[in-house]
């Protein structure tokens, strides 16, 4: 179709909500053809197809069923796969999301046949080194030809990297699109009613990253710490898989449930937005819920010593707790104020600013001029 093709590739759950809006503009245009590859990082049901199908993603063309495994395992099976995917292809330009294994594998077979890389989410860091996510981030800018970003902290890293300026395009927040399309609909489902939750008067629960679950003393200081909440306020959780399999095997799972914490299997787009929506606060490690839960004004509590996202701090409702859980027990969600962040480029047109940037650079050719 007139411009060239793009190969576009997810893989896992963040990246569904990232690329979905860059995808649908892209189709709106009706200039560039599009191929859609899985590579089957996240394969659940609740973990990939429930995602889909709620963000009406298009049917991926191509699934590769790279499961899970070491990161090493994973993201080699991912290159491996991806590069078979290229030869076949000849795209004119691959586009990828985010910081996950998948994100990685795929820039680097990218990079190596000589095809341009557009990266949704460039820039971002959280100058933490033992974040797998943050070797995924630096690797992929270094690799990539186009580097869309969200916040403007993000074309000061890329710079001092010594990335040229010239290939960075500030377009917003693609997430953010997803988020302003569905949430009238996540609302109306009232996801916290079947849980006979009352709408700002409970905490919603997100915990997945290594350095929170794998480890068993800090498992058991989260644990500690979420049923000293559930003592005073209702909690739910979906519970990631990762997570699910660190509290039965540290035998923690019946501790959270006997506290009285809802432990729900993990969530689709709709019934996790709509529960932040009428949460009374969040408490999370992920990266994207800091995000929506500021553009939804929800005060958000962080657990990690850093992030890659200090604008939901500086303008948004995030509170970095670091990584004692032990806050965490203090949280009061029905006092707490709900604010609103604006934040420039988190307007809900991000997805369509990247697929022109993405046709102008195809038209032009200058996707390859500037790799
Ligand atoms: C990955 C990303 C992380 C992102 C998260 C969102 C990397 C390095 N990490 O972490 O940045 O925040 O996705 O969810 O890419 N599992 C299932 N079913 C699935 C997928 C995973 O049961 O559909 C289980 C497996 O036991 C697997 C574990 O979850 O070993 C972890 O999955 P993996 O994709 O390796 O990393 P995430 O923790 O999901």
């Amino acid at each position: 179709m007139g411009l060239g093709t793009v190969v576009h590739v997810v893989g896992a759950r963040p990246n569904f909500v990232k690329m979905a809006p860059v995808i649908a503009a892209l189709e709106d245009r009706g200039d560039v053809a599009q191929r859609i590859v899985h590579t089957g990082q996240h394969y659940d049901e609740r973990m990939s197809a429930e995602m889909l199908s709620d963000l009406e993603f298009p049917e991926p063309d191509v699934f590769l069923a790279v499961g899970s495994g070491t990161h090493g395992a994973q993201t080699a099976r991912a290159l491996e796969a991806f590069e078979a995917v290229l030869l076949e292809e000849e795209p004119d330009l691959v586009c990828v999301g985010g910081d996950v294994n998948s994100t990685l594998a795929v820039a680097l077979a990218t990079a190596k046949l000589g095809i341009p890389i557009a990266h949704v989410e460039s820039g971002l860091r959280s100058f933490d080194w033992t974040m797998p996510e943050e070797i995924n981030r630096v690797l992929t800018d270094r690799l990539s030809d186009i580097l869309f970003t969200h916040s403007p902290e993000a074309a000061t890293n890329l710079a001092v990297e010594g990335i040229d300026p010239a290939r960075v395009r500030f377009v917003g927040n693609t997430m953010i699109d997803s988020l302003r399309r569905f949430e009238a609909r996540a609302e109306e489902r009232e996801p916290w009613r079947p849980l006979n939750l009352d709408r700002g008067d409970y905490v919603l629960v997100t915990l997945h990253r290594p350095s929170n679950v794998d480890a068993g003393p800090q498992l058991r200081r989260v644990v500690d710490a979420l049923v000293g909440l559930a003592g005073h306020a209702r909690v739910v959780f979906p519970v990631h898989p990762r997570t699910t399999e660190r509290l039965r095997s540290e035998g923690l799972l019946s501790s959270l449930l006997g506290a009285g914490v809802e432990c729900l299997e993990p969530l689709g787009y709709l019934d996790f937005l709509g529960l932040q929506i009428g949460a009374g606060a969040i408490v999370t490690d992920s990266g994207g819920v800091q995000e929506e839960a500021s553009a939804l004004g929800v005060p958000c509590f962080t657990l990690r010593p850093n992030t890659e996202r200090p604008v939901t701090i500086t303008h948004g409702t995030n509170t970095l707790l670091g990584e004692d859980p032990a806050p965490i027990a203090d949280i009061r969600p029905r006092e707490l104020e709900h604010r609103e962040a604006h934040i420039e480029g988190w307007d809900g047109h991000a997805g369509q600013r990247a697929a022109d940037v993405i046709a102008a650079a195809l038209g032009s050719k200058r996707a390859k001029a500037l790799a």
